[in-house]
């Protein structure tokens, strides 16, 4: 990851420096709380894929610096929401900004990123750029409702699982790089960027949900166990539900509809020793690959494969 950052170094630190920039409110609770969100990192995997799809065209110009900052509020603002919604109490290896400071200022904090990152792209006035990117959003937030009306509801099928996380999650990895080729005028490799970014945030979201049974909260800084007591029915339960023995069906469907991870450790061993996390795992790595296939429409340049080795490290990632 230190390496893949190092292509884009100067610029990375230049979008740093812009997100501190405008986190600047009247309002000090606003500060306070995009500062304690902001300042405890996050991998910023997002704008680094604005900054390597400019730059895999050609130019990083201060556009793109600007967007890269745009869809990283956008993240944050649907991480503070996400918190709330899922009730999670770590993030980023501290307390979530819900568990330090309340729900209430969570929402309203995540209201001004949002809308600061729309101020932003104003500035850039891109009529395509802010037509993506109020489209994105709007998804990321279907996304979310679409997910929350399945929670609980242990009947979810694999193809509105993945209509879940393509619209939560991969359409901002996709806006992220389709959104550098808009500001470069690049037409002609607009999609290809798109369908990269669509494909690695799909892959990208299976490993979160592997993450979420398997990982290691020191290193992914957030709880284990988190989506089971929301009763979220993630690919490794719906493989667990259809391909499980008898019992390890039906305490799949208890956690799901009672929304309890009081069986975690036997679903953990269930998902392990079924093959579940396997099938994800492959599932994860069929897009991965297809990612690093639509970068064959770029130019070669050290941007583009850090693009590849980025989506080669989606897969092995532990945080
Ligand atoms: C978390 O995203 C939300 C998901 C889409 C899984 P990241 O894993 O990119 O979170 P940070 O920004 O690095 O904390
Ligand atoms: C990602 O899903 C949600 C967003 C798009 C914000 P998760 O709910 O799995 O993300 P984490 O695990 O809380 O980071
Ligand atoms: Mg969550
Ligand atoms: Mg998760």
């Amino acid at each position: 990851m230190q390496h893949i950052r190092q292509v884009v170094d100067s610029e990375f630190n230049s979008v740093n420096d812009f997100i501190v920039e405008q986190l600047h409110s009247r309002v000090s609770l606003v500060e306070n709380i995009g500062h304690y969100i902001i300042d405890a990192g996050g991998k910023r995997l997002r704008p680094l894929l604005s900054l390597l799809s400019a730059g895999a065209l050609g130019h990083i110009a201060h556009d793109h610096i600007r967007l890269a900052a745009v869809i990283e509020f956008i993240h944050t603002a649907t991480l503070l929401h996400d918190d709330v919604v899922d009730l999670s109490e770590l993030r980023r290896g501290r307390p979530t900004a819900n568990a330090e400071f309340g729900n209430a200022p969570s929402v309203l904090v995540g209201d001004f990123l949002y809308s600061r990152a729309f101020q932003v792209l104003v500035a850039i006035g891109n009529m395509p750029l802010m037509a993506l990117l109020s489209d994105t959003t709007n998804t990321v937030a279907e996304g979310e409702v679409l997910q929350l009306s399945r929670a609980g509801n242990a009947d979810t099928d694999e193809a509105t699982y993945f209509n879940v996380i393509r619209s939560k999650t991969a359409v901002l990895f996709a806006a992220a790089c389709a959104g550098s080729a808009l500001l470069s005028n690049n037409d002609e490799q607009r999609q290809a960027l798109y369908d990269y970014g669509l494909n690695l945030g799909i892959a990208f979201q299976l490993v979160d949900d592997i993450l979420d049974y398997e990982g290691d909260p020191e290193e992914t800084g957030k709880n284990v166990g988190d989506d089971l007591a929301e009763g979220k029915p993630t690919l490794p339960l719906i493989y667990l539900l259809r391909h499980g023995s008898k019992d390890q069906q039906q305490q799949v469907r208890r956690a799901i509809s009672e929304k309890s991870a009081a069986e975690l450790d036997g679903i953990v061993t269930a998902v392990q020793s079924s093959g579940a996390l396997d099938y994800c795992r492959q599932a994860a790595a069929r897009h991965s690959q297809a990612a690093i296939n639509a970068l064959q429409a770029l130019p070669a340049s050290p941007y583009r494969d850090a693009m590849s080795q980025l989506s080669e490290l989606a897969l092995q990632r532990r945080s």
